[in-house]
């Protein structure tokens, strides 16, 4: 089976290479990524020289590259999209062209090379802020930021290309993940790579916010199942099960560095922040599906992943990301 991936110089996108490349001996991936701030293909070397593996640079809105790179594919499964909430409201252009017309240029190739599966990965932000309960597939959606409502319209272009041209997709729309060669502009990286190196915490508002995590392992897992067994025109939510405050789980990543609390910093609330994100997942549950790992066990992993591999988080932390880190929590002290 030939699956092209696009995005998979990111974080998610790496991790579901790798686990494609384990999963199924035969197996051929090709990795379509532009390689913007977050890609990085330090985050394959590991498998760059699988003779199953193959790289392509390129752009998901370029429908030339998208169509050489489609030719002969059984599968796509699009990771491609501009993803930190907080640039969306900075410098929301980028996520309209990559998220929504992006999405639409793939859908555009596997439609007229008649690829047999899309899968389009998704959020579970798509739905806005939930106080009690779950959201279930058949929710209403109501983003909230730039980045929920480019990949909101993504999700209606692809269910679109279903209904009109039976074009065969799925969706997973899950919450969200943590785990190795996240970009350190996400909470849990940024928090354990600024804890490691005694600089402060922003914690947003209150810290009271409420995200539900999934080790990015678990979700890959979800994504082969759903790639593989999903009925093409159906979402599929993925949830991690482990609903954390911002706020306890600061302290829980200090603890695990044997940091002082003392680090945290209360910082003006991102606009528009979503309260809680949750996730009924009892459709994908019936398809096999269970997150393994738990919540304690998938963040000690990853806090010693990132106390073991300053080499990869250094060189990026001290690039184009200082110039955004400093914008961002301008008066940090
Ligand atoms: P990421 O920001 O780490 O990586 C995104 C990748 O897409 C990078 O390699 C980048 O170079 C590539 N890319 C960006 N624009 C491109 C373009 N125009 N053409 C080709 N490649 C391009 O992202 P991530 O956190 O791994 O997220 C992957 C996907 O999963 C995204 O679609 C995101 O919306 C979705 N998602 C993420 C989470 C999460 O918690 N990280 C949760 C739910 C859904
Ligand atoms: O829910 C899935 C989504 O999860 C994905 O679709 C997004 O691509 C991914 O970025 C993530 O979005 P969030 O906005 O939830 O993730 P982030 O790591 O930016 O923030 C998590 C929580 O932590 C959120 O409540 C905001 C808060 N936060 C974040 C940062 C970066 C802080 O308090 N301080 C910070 O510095």
């Amino acid at each position: 089976m030939r699956i092209v991936v696009t995005g998979g110089a990111g974080f998610i996108g790496s991790n579901f290479v790798r686990h494609l490349l384990r999963a199924h001996e035969d197996v051929e991936v090709v990795n379509l990524d532009k390689l913007t701030y977050a890609g990085n293909l330090e985050n394959l070397r590991d498998v760059e020289s699988d003779p199953r593996y193959t790289f392509v640079r390129g752009d998901i809105c370029d429908a030339g590259v998208v169509r050489s790179a489609l030719a002969g594919a059984d599968a796509v499964v699009n990771f491609a999209a501009e993803t930190h909430v907080d640039r969306s409201i900075s410098d929301p252009q980028d996520f309209i062209r990559t998220d929504v017309l992006g999405t639409h240029t793939l859908l555009e190739a596997v439609r007229e090379l008649g690829v047999g599966r899309y899968l389009q990965v998704s959020t579970d932000e798509v739905y806005g802020s939930i106080e009690r309960g779950s959201f279930r597939e058949d929710s209403v959606l109501a983003p909230s930021s730039p980045y929920s409502a480019s990949k909101a319209g993504a999700d209606l272009l692809v269910l679109a290309y279903h209904g009109t041209f039976a074009t065969p997709v799925l969706i997973t729309r899950s919450s969200n993940n943590y785990g190795p060669y996240q970009y350190p502009e996400k909470i849990v990286p940024l928090f354990v790579t600024n804890a490691l190196d005694d600089e402060p915490l922003p914690v947003y508002g209150d810290g009271r916010n409420v995200r539900d995590w999934l080790y990015v392992e678990d979700n890959c897992a979800a994504i082969d199942l759903v790639l593989h067994k999903g009925e093409p025109g159906h979402v599929y939510n993925v949830g991690g099960g482990n609903e954390v405050e911002n706020l306890d789980l600061t302290r829980r990543i200090l603890d695990l560095l044997g940091k002082d609390h003392s680090l945290v910093r209360y910082v003006p609330d991102r606009p528009g922040h979503d309260r809680r994100y949750s996730v009924d997942c009892a459709k994908l549950q019936a398809l096999g599906w269970a997150p393994r790992t738990p919540f304690a066990d998938g963040l000690a992993t990853t806090v010693a992943w990132y106390r073991d591999h300053r080499t990869w988080w250094e060189p990026i932390k001290s690039g184009e990301f200082r110039r955004y880190y400093e914008q961002q929590y301008r008066g940090l002290a």
